[in-house]
């Protein structure tokens, strides 16, 4: 029996989140596990109405979940930075979320906006650090509202937290076995402190993996690579910094927000699945935001909780949905609603 704690949060995250749930409710139904969840309320409402935060006890209360399932945070009325920090920042770091799962992949070419790239040209996965790097929050003002005002924001970089990101990465390559290349992301000719270890550390572990090709590539050129040869790709391994830009780029190669889910993992502990779009103020209430990144996240959490088929049924479903029926992966452009696209992968794995 798996225990999920269901976080819809704000914005279209309700609207997404329930699309999630009806896929898993299918999902279990055909593949026989049994479930249940529990709604948590944290978001950017809650807070302009309590000023509540994730706090402690909240975290304790989570770690007795078997999984986290988390629609999106962040409300407009708020100031940019709070949310962020005190949720979804906050959950990452007191879980020990340490690697963040992104994979790219092109479902379908007429939804690229590169030229003549075909599903198989974009297929790759990102392990993004997800606890250390420029997202430790450690810095100083000197002389803050001054002329001479400086303001420091630390990479911290450590050993131990390096290593285990990039243990997994390799780890994550050989199980994947598709191409068994890991290309490490940095910038070794600029950050020299960070990246000498990261480079350093890399390719002790690499020995280790004789059966994986490994590869090392400037974080600017990454960028450059994504759009002309994105099929260079197999896993990269990457920084917290480096990796939230970079997914960016991935996730409109693939397609857009409506497409891109990804997993903060704690391997040892509680995990949390999401699409990696955002509240979209703009579009919430009006049941056209694209679900179908909420519903790879509930696949994802699904195969990360060791239900690997259930997991590849909805990935097989979305794909099959995304390929015969969505004319497009936008909000508000698919030819369908929410509800309706919800529907149709509901349908497929009721097949
Ligand atoms: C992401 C987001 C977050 C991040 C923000 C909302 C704090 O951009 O999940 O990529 O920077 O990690
Ligand atoms: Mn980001």
């Amino acid at each position: 029996m798996y225990r999920i704690a269901v976080i819809p949060g704000d914005g279209t995250g309700p609207e997404v989140v329930i699309e999630g749930l009806k896929a898993i409710e299918a999902a279990s139904k055909k593949f026989g596990f049994k479930y249940e969840t529990k709604e948590f309320d944290f978001s950017g409402q809650r807070y302009l109405k309590t000023g509540k935060l994730v706090d402690d006890s909240d975290v304790a209360e989570l770690k007795k979940y078997s999984a986290i399932y988390l629609g999106a945070v962040g409300d407009p009325n708020v100031k940019p930075g709070i949310i962020e920090t005190g949720v979804l920042l906050k959950l990452r770091f007191a879980l020990d979320q340490y690697i963040n799962l992104r994979p790219v992949k092109l479902y379908n070419s007429a939804f690229c906006p590169l030229k003549d790239k075909k599903p198989e040209d974009i297929d790759f996965v990102v392990v993004r650090e997800n606890s250390e790097g420029l997202y430790k929050g450690m810095g100083e003002f000197k002389d803050k509202g001054t002329k001479n005002e400086v303001a420091i924001q630390v990479s911290y970089n450590t050993r131990l937290g390096v290593e285990r990101c990039i243990r997994y990465a390799f780890e994550f390559t050989r199980r994947r076995n598709k191409r068994k290349k890991l290309t490490l992301c940095g910038k070794t000719n600029v950050l020299t402190f960070a990246w000498d270890l990261w480079q350093r550390t890399f390719d002790e572990v690499a020995k280790e993996y004789p059966d994986i090709a490994t590869d090392y590539a400037h974080v600017d050129a990454t960028t450059m690579w994504f759009v002309k040869n994105p099929e260079w790709f197999d896993v990269i391994v990457t920084d917290n910094m480096f990796g939230d830009i970079i997914t960016d780029l991935g996730a409109m190669i693939q397609g857009g927000m409506g497409i891109a889910a990804g997993g903060n993992i704690n391997p040892e502990g509680v995990s949390m699945f999401e699409p990696i779009g955002g509240s979209a103020p703009k579009y919430t209430g009006k049941n056209i935001i694209n679900p179908m990144a909420a519903i790879c996240a509930a696949g994802m959490m699904l195969e990360n909780l060791g239900e690997v088929k259930a997991g590849r049924a909805i990935e097989a479903a979305v794909i099959k949905v995304v390929n015969s029926k969505l004319k497009s992966l936008a909000a508000g452009k698919m030819g369908y609603s929410t509800t309706e696209a919800g529907d149709l992968v509901v349908e497929r794995l009721d097949k």
